[in-house]
């Protein structure tokens, strides 16, 4: 299997009951490692951008308001077959259907707060990962 990176965010419904370790433990525990990792704030532009592809939902406003009601944890996870891991780990997006032991099944709170995001492909993991960081801050 290829050793790959992938572009994850603790989001603000998990950053506001304290539970990042707790799932930067379960990402750890699965075999991925943290290269890169740091804490922010979000700005509505930011966002927007971020989730351009779901701009037409229904949901895109309200998911935007939610990603900007409290910081962020973006980081990077590199490890074997990293993007399709790290989605295993983190359960369905719906955390009423995700699996016992994945993250959103353990903390998320419903479908649009889910805890976390992850890249859902090699390619969009590049281009996620470029989004918030520069290559001297990735320490592989
Ligand atoms: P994420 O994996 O970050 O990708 C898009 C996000 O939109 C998703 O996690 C949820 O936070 C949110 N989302 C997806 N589906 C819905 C929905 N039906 N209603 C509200 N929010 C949603």
């Amino acid at each position: 299997m290829a050793i790959e990176r992938t572009l994850s965010i603790i989001k603000p419904d998990a950053t506001r009951r304290n539970l990042t370790g707790k799932i930067n433990a379960k990402f750890e525990d699965a075999g991925l490692s943290f290269i890169a990792q740091r804490r922010l704030r979000l700005t509505r532009e930011q966002a927007e951008a971020f989730y351009d592809v779901h701009k037409e939902r229904a949901f895109f406003g309200e998911l935007v308001d939610y990603m900007l009601s409290g910081p962020v944890v973006v980081q990077v996870l590199e490890g074997e077959n990293a993007v399709a891991h790290h989605r295993e780990v983190m359960g369905a997006t719906n955390p009423a259907q995700a699996d016992e032991g994945t993250v959103r099944k353990d903390f998320g709170v419903d479908v649009q707060e889910n805890s976390v995001h992850g890249s859902d492909s090699v390619e969009n993991a590049a281009k996620e990962i470029s989004f918030f960081f520069s290559d001297a801050e990735i320490v592989g």
